[in-house]
């Protein structure tokens, strides 16, 4: 059975061990790949090698920063419900790691992804007002299917699956990307498609969950993603984006 509380105390030395592991290894996996603002944001956290995150502190942080949470959840929350939370600018978050076996493949997200990946940059405003913002239009429209899946889509490419150009570069800020070896190199490497950001083509771009994404979709700030979310309602407005 997955923890539903975090227990500071009950984190094995293989736990920490893993934590380590994986931070040391991801964070220079990512030099040159990542957002300068993932970097930031990490700092602002407190996160590092040696510790594994404790949501107390955290929470502490991120309630200065931008006022948001970490929940603790025992598995991936089911879609409205992580809608609802997000709308309360809460972050679901599992607080269980993989085994140092499952390093590499992991088929259900573990912390390592929820903290590491998602948590940093609920510290930066711009991108925390979109994810609220994406949150209350979800609770708006939260019976009407279609809707909630277009904004699943908008949710897949951009806060997991995100790249950004930052001076004239293209980095990562999608926590997928982040806290996976294998994708943040196919990400930014030459095989994958990079596609500037188009809602509309969002909108009707159906994902898959099991494969390195083929397609990735990139910004150039944290801003457009909220003008992303007005086009959003004028579009439903227009009846466009129902068909
Ligand atoms: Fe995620």
């Amino acid at each position: 059975m997955r923890p539903t509380k975090q227990i500071y105390a009950n984190y094995t030395p293989e736990d920490f061990l893993v934590w380590k592991t994986l931070f040391s290894r991801q964070l220079k996996n990512l030099e040159n790949k990542v957002s300068n603002e993932f970097i930031y944001s990490l700092e602002k956290v407190g996160f590092n090698a040696d510790s594994i995150p404790d949501f107390i502190k955290v929470n502490e942080k991120l309630n200065n920063y931008t006022g948001w949470q970490l929940v603790t959840v025992p598995n991936i929350s089911e879609v409205n419900e992580f809608f609802i939370y997000l709308s309360q600018k809460k972050f679901t978050s599992t607080c269980w790691l993989r085994t140092l076996k499952q390093l590499d493949y992991l088929e259900e997200p573990d912390m390592f992804h929820d903290v590491f990946g998602h948590t940093p940059l609920l510290s930066n405003k711009n991108y925390s007002l979109f994810f609220e913002a994406m949150g209350k239009l979800a609770v708006k429209h939260i019976h009407q299917k279609e809707i909630i899946l277009k904004l699943q889509r908008l949710y897949w490419f951009t806060i997991e699956f995100g790249l950004i150009n930052e001076n004239n570069k293209i980095k990562v800020f999608g926590a997928g990307i982040i806290s996976s070896k294998e994708e943040a190199e196919h990400a930014v490497g030459n095989k994958s498609k990079k596609t500037e950001f188009n809602l509309i083509k969002i909108m009707k771009h159906d994902f898959r969950t099991d494969i390195l994404q083929n397609e990735y979709y990139v910004i150039d700030s944290f801003e457009q993603l909220s003008y992303s979310l007005k086009q959003f309602e004028t579009e439903l407005e227009e009846g466009c984006l129902i068909k």
